[in-house]
């Protein structure tokens, strides 16, 4: 982990959020390449998820949440860890995680602390102002159940994706960015009829283990494991979440819940009691107000299979897979972050072999325009005149192709690619630049 935490820093990817003033624990800032891999991450997801289906639609919902949500969805009231104090140095943590220094002390008994961060919309503050920050962006999905199949005509089984953050306050942040306060939540609700519910749990159990192997995750360092008894939410009926061997231990990566009918059964009866909309429940049959037609014309509350990822264990887990020291045959070694290639921060670095020769440096410019506007990700142009050194500093930060530029390609109008795991180098024509990137990119399963 210590090295993964270095390499982070040096090379841009995460940083301590707040640092020049002290910092503040359980928050992290994603760096120039973080955001290219954290994007990346989210895109690929996106796609599998959105773009690659028929049967899921997208969203994107406010952070701030109305606390009647979050008392009607359970959290005001569950959403707890038992936090203890150790009676002799006064340090507060979990009562599952306690530190080495007060085993076998004595400790307070336990008090369930609520994770929500709690805030205030508008100039007054009062009772009527609290708001919270979200702990999951799946509540918004539910609330906003209606006005999703109303403008999308939508009928079972089908699902809502979202991708943002989610806020808890967590009393032991840890581990560097595996369990913070301020995370990415890959979130979707996928809605069946009661009754198909276990058959899909397990298919989209099965769907999310393959989306974490393509991504570089190898199936052996991937664990399913059954949440049972007090473990499981107070939603779920069976949840099986997806362990990786994360440098800290084997941890959770992504939840897949069964959460029945819960959360939009509860935000159903309690508008009825509220009377709120009264006249759209009538439209909809008196107390069926997130619910749906099903192929008999009757209105039912589906049931809701939740796969849920966090966007920064994901990163995380990616990273520490791809990182890779290799011994090479003249006992040298080399760092070398083997990422998927539709991860990678920066897809291609344009290499001139001297730096500021004006001609060398505009024909890496011009090559960077034209494979830049294929969209697949940042081309750069590396000007720092030692090659050597751009391909160490391209392999620690994952670039599967760097391409150089010499005086031949100014007079036989080629380049040399060079590819990271390989290190093999090949010469290719100029013309050639644009189809060869095309094809590079295109055969890759997402
Ligand atoms: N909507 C369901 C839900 O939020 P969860 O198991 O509490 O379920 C889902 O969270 C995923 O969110 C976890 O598998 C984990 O990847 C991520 N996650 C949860 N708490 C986190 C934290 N404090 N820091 C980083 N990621 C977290």
């Amino acid at each position: 982990m210590e090295d993964l935490v270095a390499l982070c820093k040096r090379r841009g990817f995460i940083f301590q959020s707040n640092e020049i003033y002290g910092g503040i624990q359980g928050l992290y800032d994603y760096g120039p390449l973080g955001v290219e891999l954290k994007n990346n991450l989210k895109n690929a997801w996106w796609k599998s998820t959105v773009y690659n289906r028929d049967d899921v639609e997208g969203l994107d919902t406010s952070i701030l949440t109305h606390p009647d949500v979050l008392k009607y969805s359970g959290h005001q009231d569950t959403f707890t860890d038992p936090l203890v104090d150790c009676k002799s140095c006064g340090l507060r943590f979990r009562e599952d995680q306690i530190p080495e220094q007060c085993i076998g002390e004595e400790l307070t008994d336990p008090r369930e602390f609520n994770l929500m961060f709690e805030t205030s919309v508008g100039p007054i503050v009062d009772d009527s102002s609290v708001a919270y920050l979200r702990p999951e962006t799946a509540q918004q999905i539910y609330i906003n159940f209606k006005n999703v199949i109303d403008s999308t005509s939508r009928s079972l089984p089908f699902g809502i994706a979202q991708i943002g953050k989610s806020f808890r306050n967590e009393i032991t942040p840890r581990n560097f960015i595996f369990r913070v306060r301020e995370f990415e939540q890959m979130e979707l609700e996928f809605f069946v009829t009661p009754g198909e519910d276990e058959e899909w749990h397990k298919r989209w159990v099965d769907e999310r283990v393959s989306w974490w192997i393509d991504q570089g995750i190898p199936r052996d360092k991937l664990e399913l494991l059954t949440v049972t008894g007090d473990d499981l939410a107070h939603y779920s009926k069976s949840t099986v979440d997806i362990m990786y061997q994360f440098p800290h231990g084997s941890e959770e990566l992504e939840g897949i819940a069964n959460r029945t009918d819960f959360d939009l059964g509860s935000h159903t009866k309690n508008q009825k009691e509220l009377n709120i909309n009264a006249n759209v429940m009538e439209n909809n049959d008196s107390n069926t107000r997130l619910a749906i037609q099903n192929e008999n014309n009757e209105w039912i509350v589906p049931y809701v299979i939740e796969p849920s990822a966090g966007v920064d264990r994901g990163v995380l887990a990616i990273i520490n897979e791809a990182y890779t020291i290799e011994e090479l045959p003249d006992n040298k070694k080399r760092t070398v972050l083997k990422l998927k290639k539709h991860l990678s921060p920066i897809k291609a670095a344009v290499i001139p072999l001297k730096r500021n020769n004006e001609d060398l440096v505009k024909l890496a410019h011009d090559i960077k325009t034209s494979l830049q506007k294929f969209q697949i990700g940042r081309v750069v142009v590396e000007n720092t005149g030692n090659i050597g050194k751009s391909y160490r500093k391209h392999d620690e930060i994952g670039t599967p192709l760097c391409m150089t530029i010499d005086f031949d390609s100014l007079e036989k109008n080629t380049l040399t690619v060079r590819d990271r795991d390989s290190m093999e180098q090949k010469s290719i024509k100029i013309d050639d630049v644009k189809q060869f990137f095309m094809n590079y990119f295109s055969d890759e399963s997402e």
